[in-house]
């Protein structure tokens, strides 16, 4: 055992293991010195040859690329630098060490060499125990820099997943603020509005109070407009025959109770609506015709004002189990963006409700005749603030949200549609227990 081969075996640290296809490649024209070549590296490393320098570039690039290259530099057709050359300048072969064997043994030679990229040079004739020893040395440092690279890009690789996560994470922050931010306006939009409803309240009975003291005040003149008042004269005071004036007024009377009534309900449904949105959802089993009711009681003025041809259709359902309050808001959500995907009132939206006894479930369908989701789009209306009302506010949460509360009631919501023709959304409920036996 020479003194080299104790070094192997003391100095080779056991991270630098040698894969079963690595080996050193010799090129050389003189047979002669790939022998002497060979045979001083054999028994450490495998060993191929070429013996030129264009069948040594064709056996790297269609093949393993060895771990090191010793490259003779005068070598008919293409000499060791044009080799070398070549080797650094294609990504696959660069990281390959070369060490230039030569008989050239000029100062400039090795510094051309060296220029070239090679990482040692050896002149002939050499000691082939000091050749096999920088060979050793230099697979050593390519295969410690190999797997120094490998290690930096699995660290890469998991930095990048992290970052990645971070992101996720970050989103998902953003969006529980965005999502509080739109509770804590609820609530305060809340407060306002039961004051408003207090305030309107009392001026609401203070009309009532006095429309029907002058109702009660009417009742009495009007004995004495009969009396006193002819026909003729009724024209010139009223414009118009006492007894169809005496109609009129009655309407009028009937007309401010209704409006006053209608100011009351509404007034006392916005009030509930608020005060349900900041109550602890429970789940109960309801009736969903009776929640699309309500929904409909605030949605009717966006409704008139976007189509002239809406229409419910309510099916016989049974029960569902779900928070009545989050049902509400889901349809609300979803027949705002049927009114929104209007272009013009001719076009119609339809509510409507089956039972699904394939599945056991209750639908509730939202359909519109408005423009449609482009199939480019369907894919990322459930992604928050995905929004194609930028210009009109519109915040791109709606259905994020909606598709929540579904879920989180144990349903499902899908879309159908097609450009230019329209779009079905649906709310599918587990349906619970028949009317009439629970
Ligand atoms: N019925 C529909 N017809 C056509 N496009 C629709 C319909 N419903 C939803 N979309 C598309 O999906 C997008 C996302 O809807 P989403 O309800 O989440 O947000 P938005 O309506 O834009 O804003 P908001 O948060 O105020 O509801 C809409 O901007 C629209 O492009
Ligand atoms: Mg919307």
């Amino acid at each position: 055992m020479s003194i080299f081969d104790k070094d192997i075996e003391s100095n080779s640290p056991p991270y630098l293991d040698r894969g079963a296809d690595d080996y050193v490649l010799i090129v050389d024209d003189d047979p002669m010195n790939i022998r002497v070549l060979g045979n001083t590296l054999k028994e450490e490393f495998q060993v191929r040859f070429a013996k030129s320098g264009i069948e040594a570039l064709e056996m790297i690039r269609l093949s393993v690329p060895p771990e090191l290259i010793l490259l003779d530099i005068m070598m008919p057709e293409m000499d060791g630098y044009n080799v070398c050359e070549a080797l650094k300048k294609d990504v696959r072969t660069k990281h390959i060490p070369v060490i230039f064997v030569t008989a050239r043994d000029k100062p400039e030679d090795q510094y051309r060499g060296f220029l070239l990229g090679a990482v040692d040079y050896v002149t002939k004739p050499f000691n082939q125990e000091i050749v096999a020893a920088r060979v050793r040395a230099h697979v050593a440092l390519k295969r410690y820099r190999d797997q120094l690279e490998n290690h930096i890009s699995s660290i890469n690789m998991k930095l990048l997943d992290r970052q990645r996560e971070l992101d996720q994470q970050r989103d998902e922050t953003h969006m529980m603020e965005n999502l509080l931010t739109h509770a804590q306006k609820m609530s305060a939009l809340g407060a306002m509005v039961s004051e408003i409803s207090h305030e309107i309240k009392n001026l609401v009975n203070y009309v009532m109070l006095s429309a029907n003291s002058l109702e009660g005040m009417w009742e009495k003149v009007i004995p004495l407009i009969e009396q006193r008042v002819d026909d003729d004269e009724a024209d010139l005071y009223f414009n118009q025959p006492v007894e169809r004036f005496k109609r009129k007024f009655a309407k009028s009377f009937d007309a401010i109770n209704e409006g006053v009534h209608r100011i009351k309900t509404i007034v006392e449904e916005l009030k509930e609506y608020y005060r349900k949105q900041g109550e602890i959802q429970t789940h109960e089993y309801i009736d969903v015709n009776k929640v699309i009711e309500s929904a409909l009681t605030f949605l009717a003025p966006a409704i008139r004002e976007s189509t002239g041809n809406f229409q419910v259709v309510y099916e016989e359902t049974p029960y569902v189990k779900c928070a009545y309050q989050e049902l509400e808001q889901v349809i609300v959500n979803l027949v705002q963006n049927a009114c929104h995907a209007l272009e013009g009132p001719q076009q119609s939206i339809q509510v409507r409700t089956v039972r699904q006894k394939n599945d056991d479930t209750v639908g509730i369908l939202i359909k519109d005749e408005g423009v449609g989701i482009p199939d480019e789009n369907m894919s990322k209306i459930f992604d928050p603030y995905f929004t194609t009302k930028t210009d009109t506010g519109g915040t791109g949460i709606g259905i994020m949200l909606s598709n929540r509360l579904v879920k989180k009631n144990k349903g499902k919501l899908s879309f159908s549609s097609e450009e230019g023709k329209g779009t079905i959304a649906t709310i599918s409920l587990p349906a619970f227990i028949n009317k009439g036996s629970g």
